[in-house]
């Protein structure tokens, strides 16, 4: 790896070997979400605990301060919508230039193997990677995961090794029972997504086991930004990924927090 993608990766994964991406991506396909109306009113809080922030181009240049000193990492690849056809129907939406303009510290794109588009969104990556590597910035692969797809170890281990074997740097991929086997698999630093909204103490429960079991972090979205209370959601989160803190200490700390104004 050359030096300018190591400093880019070492911007996302912390000295710990362990990060908080804040997920709010989610409008590139699912429009105006609950929780992401209004981007910036959502976004800007958060922004001081958020390791990094996986959003799309659009939300960057309308939504997040210039002068932020949290890395980006662009959500580079769409073409689909929720009402369309076919979610796993993706392209490549930004250009590496693009890329660079922007000052990101990593691409994320996703993979959809076993989907009717798997041999598109793999050399999508494929392509990521060779323009990426030209210019140091490291690309994150998601394995996505469609309707007809299922969220077992065999088929995320199957996804994230072909997303490492490919040159993905990072792999984001979900929790699934047997997760330590998709991480032993899969030789880059993997994060999980955090799903869809489940209760507080469910979502740390989630954190708490992928950390335990090998995951350097988490890239989590609508766990974060739909709960009532995102700011001390994150803290705490935060206390799992980066200070080994039990689920107990975490939901402690979570509804300690939640009581103030800043953990509103
Ligand atoms: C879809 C994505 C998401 O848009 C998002 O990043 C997922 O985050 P979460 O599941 O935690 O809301 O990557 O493939």
């Amino acid at each position: 790896m050359d030096w300018g993608l190591k400093n880019r990766l070492s911007k996302i994964i912390k000295s710990d070997g362990r990060t908080v991406m804040l997920a709010v991506d989610h409008g590139y396909f699912l429009g105006p979400l609950s929780g992401l109306e209004v981007p910036a009113k959502t976004i800007t809080p958060l922004i001081p605990y958020a390791d990094s922030l996986m959003l799309t181009r659009g939300i960057l240049r309308t939504s997040i301060p210039q002068d932020t000193d949290t890395p980006i990492v662009l959500r580079v690849s769409g073409g689909n919508s929720i009402v369309g056809k076919e979610l796993s129907n993706e392209g490549i939406t930004v250009s590496i230039e693009e890329a660079i303009r922007l000052n990101v510290s990593a691409m994320a794109l996703s993979i959809y193997v076993g989907s009717e588009y798997e041999h598109q969104t793999l050399l999508n990556l494929s392509k990521l990677v060779n323009e990426g590597e030209k210019y140091g910035i490291p690309v994150l692969a998601v394995t996505a995961v469609g309707k007809e797809m299922g969220r077992g170890a065999r088929y995320l281990s199957l996804a994230s090794r072909i997303a490492a074997e490919l040159g993905a740097h990072i792999v984001k991929t979900y929790y699934c029972e047997g997760f330590e086997r998709v991480v032993k698999s899969c030789p880059v630093p993997i994060v999980i997504a955090g799903g869809k909204k489940i209760p507080e103490r469910e979502a740390f429960k989630l954190a708490y086991n992928a950390i335990r079991k090998g995951a350097c972090g988490v890239d989590m979205g609508r766990n974060i930004f739909q709960s009532e209370h995102p700011m001390a959601m994150i803290q705490a989160v935060r206390e799992i990924v980066h200070e080994n803190a039990s689920v107990d200490e975490a939901f402690k700390l979570f509804n300690s927090l939640k009581g103030k104004r800043k953990g509103k």
